[in-house]
This record gives structure tokens, C-alpha cells and sequence, in this order.
């Protein structure tokens, strides 16, 4: 089933997602949330931290499995997923740092790198609940146009589009990485709770077809159609592409 929840601002959407996971740490506090980098979850983050230093949130039972690191590079690279993640939430919490796994991008051993990772998946039970952001490709994680539906954590060729999106973070375009490990849609579709988060104009059409398109390979997120719990928060520009209805039974 997926429920749409329409925010006024990026500001109310990473209100109303952080929210959701809020209440899932309360509800399990020994959850799994599968977490994401970008630029999307951010005011999520930076919400939580809030509400964690308010004394409001818990993560000390807590543990986060991310969806996606860039091969090649260290934990202390800037742009690395792992680096992203202690910046912009972990090291402000109290979640143990033997809770945290991001792919092991250092390591060039793609079997083992995903093997391993999917034994850890398997080791917390799964994940309770899935944050994500979405492409303007419709990529979730790193699972780009064409990406088989049924493959857990792999490496991928990242799309030229990613590659043009992604490149304000480095110094030089040829610096971007051009592969990643990422779980798979199998993965991410076996998480209990997905919540998907879109703020920008550049992602009101993307999640039209995602949303309400056919399902295919070519939209990765047009899958989480499929998914029996799925909750999208998107922000003004971002939605403006949805049928209205849904803005009607969700204002
Ligand atoms: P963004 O990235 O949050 O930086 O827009 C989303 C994504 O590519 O999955």
C-alpha cells in the first residue's frame, strides 16, 4: 500500500520523514534502518540530531545499514558514503559504532564485499525500516535504469546521468567515481517499511512515472509500487507532478 504525505517545504518534509523513523526507533528500539546519503535526507538527519539532543530519541540499540558506497574509495575520503554519514548524523548520536555498516568501498573484492554484506542484512534480521531518495534517472541506491529486480548487494557501473549529478561534490569530474556497491532492489523490496523522500522540481516528474508509470526496469523505483508498506513524503516541487487526489486524501 503507499501512502503519499505531501510537506510544504524541504524543511517539513525532513520534519514529517524524520518523524516516521522517530517513530519506528520507538516502537523497536533494536531496529534496522537502512539509511541513505544525498542531499534529500539531510534535514532528516539534522532533524533526529535535534530531536536526540532534546532527549527525545534513543539509538543505542539501534543499527543503520546503508544502501550504497562508491568503489575505490576510503572510509576518510570526503565524498565517501561512510565519511558522509559520521559528518552529517553518526558522530552526533549514540548509536554504537559496531552498528554501523556502509559496503566496504576500500575493498576492490566485489564477491566478497557483497556477500558479506548481504550476511549482515541477514545477520539483524533485515531491515525494518528503508529510507530513500530517488534519481532524476529513477535510481534508488545505486540501482540505475535496466538494473535487474532481483539481485541483492552488487556492483554497479554508475549511469553518465549519476556521474553529472553526483560531480559538485569532487574537485574535478574525472574524480567521481564511476562504479559502487549498492544493495539490490530484492533488498531493498524485503525491508518491512520503505520511505521514500523527494524535494526539488527536478524529481516531480521521475516520481510521476515511478509512482503511477508501468513498472519496469528502466524506473527502478517504479518497483516500490509493489511494496506492501511504502510511505513518500515529498515537498511542494517535488509533488507538483501527483495526481491531486492523492493531495486531497492526505491534506
Ligand atoms: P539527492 O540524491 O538526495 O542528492 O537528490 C538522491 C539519489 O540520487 O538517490
Amino acid at each position: 500500500m503507499m501512502k503519499i504525505i505531501r510537506a510544504k517545504s524541504y524543511q517539513d518534509m525532513s520534519r514529517k520523514a524524520a518523524n516516521l523513523i522517530s517513530a519506528q526507533v520507538i516502537m523497536k528500539p533494536h531496529c534496522v534502518l537502512g539509511l541513505a546519503t544525498g542531499s534529500t535526507p539531510e534535514g532528516i538527519y539534522k532533524q533526529l540530531i535535534d530531536w536526540y539532543n532534546k532527549d527525545d530519541i534513543d539509538f543505542s540499540q539501534v543499527t543503520s545499514i546503508n544502501l550504497d558506497e562508491y568503489v575505490g574509495l576510503t572510509h576518510d575520503h570526503d565524498q565517501s558514503y561512510w565519511y558522509f554519514m559520521q559528518k552529517h548524523f553518526f558522530q552526533y548520536i549514540n548509536i554504537r559504532p559496531d552498528h554501523i555498516f556502509v559496503p566496504e568501498g576500500a575493498n576492490l573484492n566485489a564477491d566478497e564485499v557483497c556477500r558479506n554484506y548481504d550476511r549482515i542484512i541477514q545477520r539483524f534480521g533485515g531491515i525494518d525500516l528503508q529510507l530513500l531518495g530517488i534519481g532524476v534517472d529513477g535510481h534508488i541506491g545505486f540501482n540505475e535504469p535496466g538494473s535487474a529486480f532481483e539481485l541483492g548487494t552488487h556492483k554497479v557501473r554508475l549511469q553518465e546521468s549519476t556521474i553529472q549529478a553526483n560531480k559538485r561534490f569532487f574537485a574535478h569530474e574525472e574524480d567521481v567515481p564511476k562504479e559502487a556497491y549498492t544493495m539490490g532492489i530484492k533488498t531493498i523490496m524485503q525491508a518491512h517499511k520503505v520511505l521514500l523522500c523527494a524535494s526539488g522540481t527536478a524529481k516531480a516528474a521521475i516520481l510521476r512515472e515511478a509512482l503511477y508509470g508501468p513498472v519496469t526496469p528502466q524506473v527502478p523505483a517504479s518497483i516500490l509500487q509493489m511494496h506492501p508498506d511504502l510511505t513518500v513524503v515529498v515537498d511542494q516541487e517535488a509533488g507538483a507532478c501527483l495526481p491531486q487526489e492523492d493531495a486531497d486524501a492526505t491534506a
